[in-house]
Formats: structure tokens, sequence, C-alpha cells
């Protein structure tokens, strides 16, 4: 089947990446750049990319919990920007929707009809559970749990340490390389594809799908918004295909087989199977592959860190939590107000659209002491919001938090460590937070 679909000539394989499409897009439109001009609009992507959102956050917070912003190019928003506001948030998740139908879990506002229609476009969606609200969400969260369970993260552990460990022996040593190809997206792609069972030959494609999935500025720009759904069209024909297949087979322990054969899956819609399928690619994907990045970038910021790490191994599940909390991959998810109400001295009104900065929670000062640096001996790092709160927590922690643990250990075991020798690029975006490229050289310790 995977030779099969290698050798079909595919459009998504010549596809540009997300990131150099919008970069093109801009370069040949300009007049189309965003304009942000309220102080606190932090949809603005440009303070992620050269790495300044910090005293931005750091002013709002010392000011109050949330704040209104009324105008901006995804409209008017409330930032959540203190720990407690996001916990509390996330807590009533009956009157803080996180569904498609209230406006889902991005900043971004979904086109309504008119606008659809005045485009001429068709609404293209994948229904996932991490954009619905109870009971749906429940029952189609159960079909994946039992993918996370620790008795499933043992099963793992071998072949995930097996891995690390032989791609680690593989880097050159004394030479410039980007980390972020060679080791973040290559070990959470191979994890991803062995999770799902997926074609390895071709597990790349997991990468290109996510990228174009998770970029919130692409899905603004008209033209590349219908690429972006035309690529997703594609991946969805990929899946199903691996769909069919394993229908008629017996189950077996991948996820996709997993979830054919659970019994929720007979209230879940083919639409419905590929959005949770596409969660899992994109969730698990970039999230945990900027981890594997800041973790370096981290340790080269802090070499004190860095050393302590060297001289402590029995530090590695500590600084894991540390490294998730410092870096946040994701930098925010968002709620919709179902009722009127008041939040923290703030009236919220029905339908206002709530930015919870998770970026900003993890460097509350009023939580985490010297919040801006990287402290692997952190007492309360874990109390860290990087993976969400409440209902919706990451369902994948465990498994992101095995792969972290697993590349640490391995690293620590090989005595290597890893320096910037070049490059530094950040991802130009507001949702996912991480690292576009990042240039390293390998020496011992
Ligand atoms: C949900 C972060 C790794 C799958 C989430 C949420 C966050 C998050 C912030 C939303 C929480 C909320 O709304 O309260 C992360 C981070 C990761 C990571 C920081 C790595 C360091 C993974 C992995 C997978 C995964 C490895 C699976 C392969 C999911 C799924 C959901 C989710 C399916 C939806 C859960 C629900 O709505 O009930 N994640 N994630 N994530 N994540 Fe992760």
């Amino acid at each position: 089947m995977a030779t099969q679909f290698a050798e079909q000539p595919r459009q998504y394989r010549t596809s540009p990446i997300a990131v150099e499409a919008l970069k093109e897009h801009l370069a040949l439109h300009p007049e189309e750049k965003w304009e942000h001009t309220h102080p606190y609009d932090v949809s603005r992507s440009d303070i992620y990319y050269e790495d300044r959102w910090q005293p931005i956050f750091a002013e709002m917070r010392a000011k109050g919990p949330l704040h209104w912003v009324d105008e901006s190019p995804v409209g008017p928003y409330w930032n959540v920007v203190s720990h407690k506001a996001i916990g509390h948030v996330e807590a009533l998740p009956e009157l803080f929707s996180s569904s498609w139908e209230h406006g889902g879990i991005t900043i971004l506002n979904k086109l309504d009809e008119e606008q659809l229609a005045a485009q001429g476009r068709e609404r293209f969606e994948l229904p996932m559970f991490i954009a619905m609200d109870r009971p749906k969400h429940t029952d189609q969260r159960r079909t994946v749990a039992p993918a996370f369970t620790p008795a499933e993260m043992k099963r793992l552990e071998d072949d995930i340490r097996h891995r690390t460990g032989e791609l680690l022996d593989s880097l050159p040593r004394g030479e410039v390389f980007d980390w972020v190809d060679k080791v973040s997206i290559e070990l959470t792609t191979g994890m991803l594809a062995i999770l799902f069972g997926f074609p390895w030959e071709d597990r790349r494609l997991l990468t290109f799908w996510s990228d174009w999935a998770g970029d919130t500025e692409i899905a603004m720009v008209r033209d590349l918004d219908e690429m972006r759904h035309e690529i997703l069209r594609e991946m969805a024909a990929y899946f199903q295909q691996l769909w069919a297949e394993r229908a008629n087979k017996e189950p077996g322990p991948d996820l996709i087989s997993m979830m054919i054969h659970s019994p929720a899956m007979n209230q879940m819609s083919p639409q419905e199977f590929m959005g949770n399928l596409v969660l899992l690619i994109v969730g698990g994907n970039d999230t945990t592959r900027n981890t594997m990045s800041g973790i370096v970038h981290g340790f080269d910021t802090f070499p004190d860190q860095r050393k302590l790490f060297e001289e402590n191994p029995d530090l590695i599940p500590n600084a894991v939590q540390e490294c998730i909390r410092y870096q946040t991959p994701l930098a925010h998810m968002r709620r919709t107000c179902t009722e009127d109400t008041e939040l923290f001295g703030e009236q919220v009104k029905a339908g206002d659209k709530l930015v919870l900065w998770y970026l900003s929670a993890n460097r509350d000062e009023e939580v985490f002491e010297n919040p801006d640096k990287l402290d692997i001996t952190r007492e309360n790092a874990r109390r860290h919001l990087a993976f969400g709160y409440g209902i919706h927590r990451c369902v994948g922690a465990r498994l992101a938090e095995l792969q972290l643990r697993v590349l640490l250990e391995e690293m620590h075991a090989r005595r290597m460590r890893v320096h910037l020798a070049g490059d530094v690029e950040r991802v130009r975006a507001n949702f996912v937070h991480g690292f576009r490229k990042l240039e390293v050289e390998v020496t011992g310790f």
C-alpha cells in the first residue's frame, strides 16, 4: 500500500512547506499584511518569531488576569494571562466552550456562511474532539485514551529508546547540522508512524500535513487556505485508504485499528474519524518536536542548567517538566463564553472569545519564582499549564513526556553535549511556539 502511494505523482509532494508559501504570498501582496494597533494585540506573530513576547505578557499580568482587545485582525477577544484565571476558565467547560460551533480552539474565527458565500467557497470541516463539548467529547476521547495508558507507555518504551539511541549515534560529530530536521522532526514523526502503524517510508508526510494543518496565519489568507484545504483533503484520502485496509483485518495494536474496532466508533461519522486522526497527528507532532528543540536551545542559553543535567541524571524527570514549562509549545487555546458572566471583575458576554495564553501562565511570577529562568531543580515545574487543564487536558501528555525523558537519558548515556553553532529560526505563528531551524554542533562532556 505504501508503495502504491509512493508511486503516484501526488501534488502535495511538490507543494511548498507552509511557511515558505506564506512568505512568498506576503512578498507578492504586501497590502495584505495585517495591522495590529492595540498594544495588547498579541495575535501578531512577529513577537513570537523575534522572541520578544515576554515583557508584553508580563505587563498584562501585572495589571490583571484579563484584558479586552477591542480590535484586531482576528476580531475582538479577551487575553487571559494568569495561571489562576486560565485554570478557572478551563474548569468550567459548559460556560467556556471549546466547540467548533461556538468558535473552536484557536484565536482565529471561522468564516460564517455569508463570508463563505461571498468567497464562493464550501465549508471544509474536520470535526475533532478537542473542539467538542460534553457529552460528545467524552465518548470520542475514550476511543483514543487506551493508546496512552501507563501500560501502553511501558510497551512502547523499548522501541522509543532503541530508535532514539540509533538516531543519536548517527549524528555527525564536529559538524554543523539542523537539530530540528535531523532530530526533533525525525523522532516525533517516527513515533507517530509507529503509533498509527503508518507506512514508514511516507512518515515525513505527517510533518508536512501537520505544518499545514496547524498554521493559523495560513488560514487567514484565502488562496493559501484553499491550498491548505486541498492538502488536508489529500491527507484524508490517504487515511481513508489505511482505514479501509485495516477495517477488514484482525484488530492490531496501532491506533487506527484501535479506533476502528472501538465500540464508540459506531457513533462516529467518517469525517469525525478523519478529524480525530488529524488531531492526533497535529497534537503529537509540532508540540513534542518543539520541546525537543526547546531543550537544546534552553540548555545552550542556561549552561549552568546543562551542567547540572550532565552531573546529575536523576534530575531528568524534573528537567522534562521544566523544559515543557519553559518552551510551552502551544502558545494558546481558545474558549467561547456561552452566557453573560462576571470573571475576575470583568463583564464577559455570551459569544466573547477568550484566549488562554499558556505561554503567559507558565511565566506567571505568582506561581513560578524567577519564571524566565530555566531551572531543572524547580520544585513546582509540574504545575505548568502547557498541556492545558481539565477535561481537555492533553491526552498524549504521557507519550510526550516519555519521548522527552528517553531523549535526555540517551543523550546523557552518550555524554552528548549540543551547542548552538549557527542559525536559529523560530516559528512565525501565534499558536505553535517553537523552532523552524536550530543549527548545532555535538561534542562530548
Ligand atoms: C490536547 C499540548 C503532545 C494529542 C492538548 C491541549 C494542549 C496540548 C495545550 C489542549 C488542552 C486544553 O484544551 O485544555 C501538548 C503538548 C505536547 C502534546 C505541549 C507535547 C509536549 C501530544 C501528543 C499527542 C497529543 C504526543 C498524541 C499523539 C492531543 C489530543 C488532545 C490534546 C488528542 C485533545 C484532548 C481533548 O480535547 O480531550 N495538547 N500536547 N498531544 N493533545 Fe496534546
